[in-house]
């Protein structure tokens, strides 16, 4: 399987992934042992991240990418962020590495992990209104959504976009964590699985690799491409991205049933 990864922290000293600049090189050397071949750096954009902040990630971005080339190292490289939600979110698209390879068209944005915030659905709205597609980064990780699917199913019907973290479909969150992203992958409610890599000790490139391999137990093929490589890719370059039609139904459903039972015959609902 060829990887296209749209969620990792690679760019060194501008958050909490890679610390230093050999950091970013050995985990670069690591994804391409993994497969990976585009990578899409995202880091974090919060409250705090002003100009200063913005120049030093498109400076270590340039400095990445020559160090990388000259390493020989095969993996096409791309900028973009991940952007914390709160009141101004709107002020941060003015930083041009916001969205996807500066498209305008694709953004990845998380949420607090243990309180629900007011807005994201108005805030879903408006960003298709302005023509960007909004990527909720790791729904199956926030609290409150465990117990409400119907709240996601909700921005999901708004046309938002879901990627699922690597390591949570492999347990390196919790067992519980595990199962919710079971869960949610078998509703089909998933655009993309992607890294969130921090470092190469726990939050790493591998836990890619692994999701595949746990994720190939009990999906076809083609959505093993769609989740890994084909959406990432249509994301990076501002195509379209088809959403399944999910009906209500699959709320009373037992999912436990869907993934198990047999384990390769989920039916998808398709739109596209
Ligand atoms: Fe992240």
């Amino acid at each position: 399987m060829v990887f296209t990864d749209i969620h990792s922290h690679y760019i060194y000293s501008v958050d909490d992934g890679a610390q230093d600049i050999d950091q970013t090189l050995t985990m670069l050397k690591a994804a391409q042992r993994r497969n990976i071949r585009h990578l899409l750096a995202t880091p974090h954009i919060t409250e705090e991240t002003d100009q200063a902040v913005s120049d030093r990630i498109l400076r270590h971005f340039e400095i990445v990418r020559q160090k990388a080339k000259a390493g020989g190292i095969d993996i096409e490289l791309s900028l973009g962020s991940e952007i914390f939600f709160g009141s101004h979110i709107d002020k941060h698209f003015a930083f041009p590495w916001a969205t996807f390879n500066n498209n305008g068209k694709y953004f990845l944005f998380e949420l607090p992990l243990f309180d629900l915030p007011t807005g994201v659905g108005d805030f879903i709205f408006n960003s298709k209104l302005q023509g960007r597609t909004p990527i909720l980064a790791h729904p199956e990780r926030y609290l409150y959504l465990r117990n409400n699917v119907s709240i996601l199913l909700g921005w999901y019907r708004q046309g938002c976009l879901m990627q699922m973290n690597a390591g949570s479909l492999t347990g390196h969150f919790g067992q519980k964590v595990a199962d919710f992203s079971k869960k949610l992958l078998s509703m089909g409610l998933y655009h993309f699985i992607a890294s969130d890599a921090h470092d190469n000790n726990f939050r790493n490139y591998k836990a890619l690799e692994e999701a595949y391999q746990e994720a190939a137990l009990f999906l076809e093929d083609d959505e093993l491409e769609r989740l890994f490589h084909i959406n990432p890719q249509k994301a990076l370059s501002g195509s379209p991205i088809a959403q399944r039609e999910i009906h209500d139904d699959i709320l009373k459903e037992s999912w436990l049933r869907k993934l198990f039972s047999p384990l390769r015959q989920i039916k998808w609902h398709r739109t596209g």
